[in-house]
């Protein structure tokens, strides 16, 4: 997998140094309380989970955490800090889009945050990244993704200085025919040396992501435009977004055939909506 190589040790051993902005208690506690509220005290699922910056917080407030993470290197950073050890948060290191951590299907809130989503370049990953998020939830259960917003305001828009200091300029270049960006960092570190990276992302829109979640069986039910659930608006420069999973039947083909033609089925129709009913055929 192409992202791989941009999560180890190196990027590991001074990410939290590098994102200590957004674990201070003002942005990250809104986050822990969104987080905690939708997971109505059962266990939660970190997709992406890295050093735990938000996983081992929300495990100190009380609740059940699991995570998947393909690096181990970022996760051997989560095991150093207090709570972080394999008994309070078991980890699974592996690819989110297939990966399976123990009690998948019982998560009452499946979560992605930062911009990890875009960090599957393809969108069949994001797609199966989705599903997989589905598969780990229980019914009813929620899954929530915070992502930035395209920073595209015109179709020939190719390039987004997002930040620029003495220390640091991040461009992000944007392909709008394949979706494709790539945030290229440029730091002038203190002994005079200038480091270079350019990580590839995909951006996605927010409705091709609600098309994703219909496809694994979620609904819209919330979408703000930042943690502390301000409206999102076309000047959102991110959106957070949860989707609830169905209170799916999950009915074979020739069985559905069969509740069609039974007296029972007929009584009890009207209480079934459509999309709370996921048809699995043989060949799907
Ligand atoms: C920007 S970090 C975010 C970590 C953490 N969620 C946070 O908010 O601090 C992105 C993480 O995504 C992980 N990652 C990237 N692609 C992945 C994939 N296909 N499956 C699982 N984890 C992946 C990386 O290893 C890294 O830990």
């Amino acid at each position: 997998m192409e992202i791989k190589g941009w999560f180890g040790e190196d990027v590991a051993a001074t990410y939290d140094d590098d994102t200590a902005g957004l674990s201070a208690p003002e942005v990250l506690d809104p986050q822990l309380d969104v987080l905690t509220e939708l997971a109505a005290g059962g266990p939660v699922l970190e997709l992406a989970i890295g050093t735990g910056r938000v996983g081992v917080p929300l495990a100190l407030r009380g609740l059940r955490v699991a995570g998947i993470d393909l690096s181990a290197a970022m996760a051997a950073r989560l095991r150093s800090k207090p709570g972080g050890d394999e008994a309070s948060i078991p980890v699974v290191i592996g690819d989110m889009t297939t990966a399976q951590a123990p009690g998948a299907g019982s998560f009452r809130l499946v979560y992605l945050v930062f911009n990890s989503l875009m960090n599957l370049t393809a969108q069949e990953a994001q797609v199966a990244c989705f599903q997989n998020a589905a598969a780990h939830l229980a019914a009813g259960g929620h899954f929530l993704v915070e992502m930035p917003f395209p920073g595209l305001r015109r179709a020939g828009d190719r390039f987004r200085v997002f930040d620029h200091s003495d220390t640091h300029v991040g461009i992000d270049e944007y392909d709008v025919t394949t979706q494709r960006l790539w945030s290229h960092h440029i730091k002038f570190l203190p002994d005079g040396r200038v480091q270079r990276a350019s990580p590839p992302f995909r951006y996605a829109w927010p409705a091709e992501l609600d098309l994703m979640a219909r496809i694994a069986g979620m609904r819209l039910v919330h979408r703000w435009s930042d943690w502390d659930r301000t409206a999102f608006t076309s000047e959102s420069t991110k959106h957070v977004s949860v989707w609830r999973k169905g209170r799916q039947r999950l009915v074979e083909e020739p069985t559905r055939m069969r509740l069609r033609r039974s007296p029972a089925f007929a009584f009890r129709r009207p209480r079934i909506h459509c999309h709370d009913v996921l048809i699995v055929r043989p060949s799907d």
